[in-house]
């Protein structure tokens, strides 16, 4: 049996040079709060516990993050990471393992800290540290002869010697939480800072000649923490790299790994091809040989296999059948379904339609609250007039139709199976099956008229 865990997420800091309105935890990293990546990694660990301390920014965060089964230990003032470890104690049960991360560390493999949990439970500490090539500003962890860790200085309180260490403290660490309990209570602040640190149970383990076992990261970014907004999106970066390998080492052509944004979460089937500056947010899913132009941008969406999405489009909250091709310069809105071989052409915007298999809307057109049914053309310029000015009204318009160009189908209306709508038609009311109908000005032409001739003006 494995000791149960308690997760502890130090996020109460005020984030200063943010220089933000908003908490610094809930920037987001990749369409997500710093913190729920953090949050992410703790339930991958199943933890019996997750507790939050917050302070800076208030109820903000609880209301954000939004989930009930957390508990929130408030710390007001904040008096340093030692503090805000002792406002969580009273949610942490005394026989559990305790893990602490930090709000601003969003990308701590679930791995690296699976392996703590496991030292930490033969009743060591164990310390996540990293060698930097510029420590400046973290605490340093300073070892004996031996190589055994000793204390942690923090980088306001280190002499120059300590301060030529590299290997600093990450801040994340995993230890009993009866420990942790006994040290917390003899923290001091007599320090540079005036705070209480919570690095000194370090110096206190050793005298109590508990293990301290050093952990390192197996990637340097994974203990990067966010400080300012330069670290941030130097992080996105780092972070969409690592997604784009991750694809393409799935068998997913990138035509750039530098110029892709997945804000949520892709899947795709074989031979996807995606071209540069692609952005997919929420659920997206590819199925295989999909491709994917430059510049689309994709949330919520489920394109099928042999899809071609053409460069420009924006498609949101739509199911794309096999082998449909839909852009450039499309835009599809929620509710759209498109059934196979669809082909959405140029400037059409699709909102909350049904298009049957094989149909076409190729040009200029907005298609809103209508179902279109198989094998149905629709010309350029057309469009539903789906809403009256209070409520909105269906389109439908049936298997085979032919709508000729600049067509308006003013809603709730009917085309029927096969029926022909001649081009500038304003309908009005339902077309009937297989007919041609059409509602515009009779064509004349008036014979021997002649344009008027410009006057000619008085010279000065
Ligand atoms: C801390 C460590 C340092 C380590 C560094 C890694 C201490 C004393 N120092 O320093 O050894 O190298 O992190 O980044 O622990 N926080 C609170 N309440 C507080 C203070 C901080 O919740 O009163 C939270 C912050 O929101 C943040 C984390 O704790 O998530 C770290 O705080 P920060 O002020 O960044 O610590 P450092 O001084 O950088
Ligand atoms: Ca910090």
């Amino acid at each position: 049996m494995t000791d149960p865990l308690n997760v502890v997420i130090l996020a109460a800091g005020k984030g200063t040079r943010m220089k933000s309105d908003l908490p610094k935890v809930l920037h987001p990293l990749a369409g997500r709060p710093l913190l729920a990546h953090v949050l992410a990694a703790a339930d991958a660990l199943a933890p019996a516990r997750i507790c939050v301390v917050y302070g800076h920014g208030g109820d903000a965060l609880p209301r954000t993050i939004g989930r009930a089964d957390l508990a929130w230990a408030r710390q007001e003032p904040q008096l340093g990471t030692g503090h805000a470890v002792q406002q969580a104690l009273p949610h942490l049960d005394d026989a559990a393992l305790c893990l602490i991360l930090y709000g601003d560390v969003p990308l701590t493999r679930v791995e690296t800290l699976r392996e703590m949990a496991l030292i930490a439970g033969q009743g060591a500490v164990a310390l996540l540290t990293a060698r930097l090539a510029n420590p400046a500003g973290y605490g340093r962890i300073v070892r004996d002869a031996g190589g055994r860790v000793q204390r942690i200085v923090e980088h306001k309180d280190a002499s120059a010697e300590e301060l030529a260490i590299d290997e600093v403290n990450t801040g994340i660490l995993c230890l009993p939480v009866a420990r942790l309990a006994h040290w917390l209570a003899r923290l001091r602040n007599d320090n540079a800072q005036g705070e209480y640190y919570l690095t000194d149970i370090i110096a206190m383990a050793v005298q109590d000649g508990v293990q301290v076992i050093p952990c390192h990261p197996g990637a340097e970014w994974e203990v990067l923490g966010i400080n300012s907004r330069q670290q941030l999106a130097e992080l996105e970066r780092v972070h969409q790299r690592e997604i784009a390998h991750a694809l393409m080492a799935e068998g997913v052509t990138l035509i750039d790994p530098a110029r892709i944004d997945v804000r949520g979460e892709l899947r795709c089937g074989r031979d996807v091809l995606i071209d540069v500056n692609a952005v997919f947010e929420g659920r997206v899913t590819l199925g295989d040989g999909a491709r994917v132009g430059a510049h689309c941008v994709l949330k919520d969406v489920d394109v099928a296999a042999g899809v071609e999405i053409k460069p420009f489009c924006h498609i949101e909250g739509a199911r794309i059948g096999a082998n449909a091709v839909i852009g450039p310069y499309a835009r599809i809105r929620p509710g759209s379904v498109l059934d196979e071989e669809v082909h959405i052409g140029n400037f059409v915007e699709l909102k909350n339609s049904q298009v049957g298999f094989n149909s076409k809307i190729n040009h200029l057109s907005y298609v809103g609250d209508a179902s279109v049914g198989r094998k149905v053309n629709i010309g350029a310029g057309t469009i539903t007039c789906n809403y009256d000015g209070a409520n909105k009204h269906r389109t439908v318009i049936e298997d085979e139709a032919f709508i000729g160009s600049d067509t308006q189908l003013v809603a709730p209306v009917t085309v029927g199976r096969g029926a022909t709508l001649g081009a500038g038609t304003t309908l009005t009311r339902d077309a009937p099956a297989g007919e041609l109908t059409l509602a515009r000005a009779r064509q004349v032409t008036v014979p021997g008229w002649q344009r008027p001739i410009k006057a000619a003006r008085d010279k000065p």
